[in-house]
């Protein structure tokens, strides 16, 4: 458990991983930049195993996703949002990689053209022999490595290998990632607030009086900006570039929030702290969670170091 990448050819195991990410992210950019001529963009007919519906791009990238992590050997176990099942390489193509992924985060967006994004993270188990689910449960302070890809006014991978933060943009004339954005740092504090006000009647006190404050501040601080785009990537984006808080947070009707503990809440969470901010779910440190089923969701305060210290304030208050 909580192995970390020393050695050279587990590094460049991962390297070689990561090759095959670029080339499947490159098939999602060519995807999603076209879904409005390639008519993909709609329904694809079907519900995912959370209920919702699927889109043609969620269900096309998954299987692109899943046809590249399978081919490149390196993996054994993969989670997907829009799988009920892990998916169990075959025992020919096996690796020591487990890889849980959201593969198209922000599908509300997809039909008018907003910014969306693949989320993932990576666990390494000793042997890929014979993986069992329980790999794939651990806490999110075991992945070896996590990230995104937002398609957006241009393809941004940021990813972290447990030493940092590092951003790299696609050029597309060339086909590959350049390093655009080293060692990122968010801001200690930031200016801006993220969170779907249209579920406040129904938040807990911690969180009403938290909004409030970034509203209404009592102590001469200037109000927070709001920025909520409802796309996890690009607002979590934003908030490690420019600094602040998003949030995700229980409410009366969704007592666990919104988002997957293993490929959205954690992935974040991690990059989060690896740049010097924190997460935190209302009740813990998120990367230390354990979650007991693949889908499992939790509420997620994440960003800027001091913004989510006054939000953990509040929350201790409370009791
Ligand atoms: P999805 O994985 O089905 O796209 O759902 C996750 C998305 C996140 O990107 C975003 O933070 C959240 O749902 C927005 O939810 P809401 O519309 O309730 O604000
Ligand atoms: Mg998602």
């Amino acid at each position: 458990m909580g192995t970390r990448i020393e050695s050279n050819s587990s590094l460049w195991a991962l390297g070689f991983f990561f090759l095959h990410y670029y080339i499947q992210t490159i098939d999602i950019v060519a995807c999603t930049l076209q879904a409005g001529l390639a008519k993909l963009i709609g329904l694809a007919g079907e519900t995912n195993v959370q209920g919702e519906e699927q889109k043609k791009l969620d269900v096309l990238s998954n299987e692109v996703f899943v046809k590249a992590l399978v081919s490149s050997g390196r993996t054994c176990i993969l989670v997907s949002e829009e799988d009920e099942e892990a998916t169990f390489v075959d025992p020919a193509l096996r690796g020591k990689y487990c890889v849980v992924f959201d593969p198209l985060d922000g599908s509300s967006n997809i039909d008018c053209g907003v910014s969306i994004g693949t989320i993932f993270g990576i666990y390494a188990i000793n042997d890929g022999v014979d993986p069992k689910i329980e790999d794939v449960l651990q806490p999110g302070k075991n992945m070896v490595a996590a990230g995104y890809c937002m398609y957006g006014s241009s393809c941004t991978l940021v990813l972290s290998t447990g030493k940092g933060v590092n951003g790299f943009t696609l050029d597309p004339s060339l086909g590959e990632f350049i390093l655009t954005h080293p060692d990122i740092k968010i801001p200690k504090k930031g200016k801006i607030y993220s969170v779907n006000e249209g579920n406040a009647k129904n938040w807990d006190a911690p969180t009403a009086k938290y909004v409030e404050k970034c509203k209404f501040p009592q102590d001469g601080s200037p109000a927070k900006s709001l920025r909520y785009i409802g796309s996890m990537v690009a607002d979590v984006h934003r908030t490690l570039l420019y600094g602040g808080i998003f949030l995700y947070p229980a409410d009366k009707k969704s007592p666990n929030g919104k988002l997957r503990v293993l490929y959205e809440v954690f992935p974040m969470s991690y990059l989060m702290e690896q740049a010097g901010g924190q997460a935190f779910t209302g009740k813990q440190r998120a990367l230390d969670l354990i979650p007991t089923k693949i889908h499992e969701r939790s509420p997620i305060f994440l960003g800027s170091y001091d913004d989510v210290e006054e939000i953990k304030a509040l929350y201790a208050a409370e009791g």
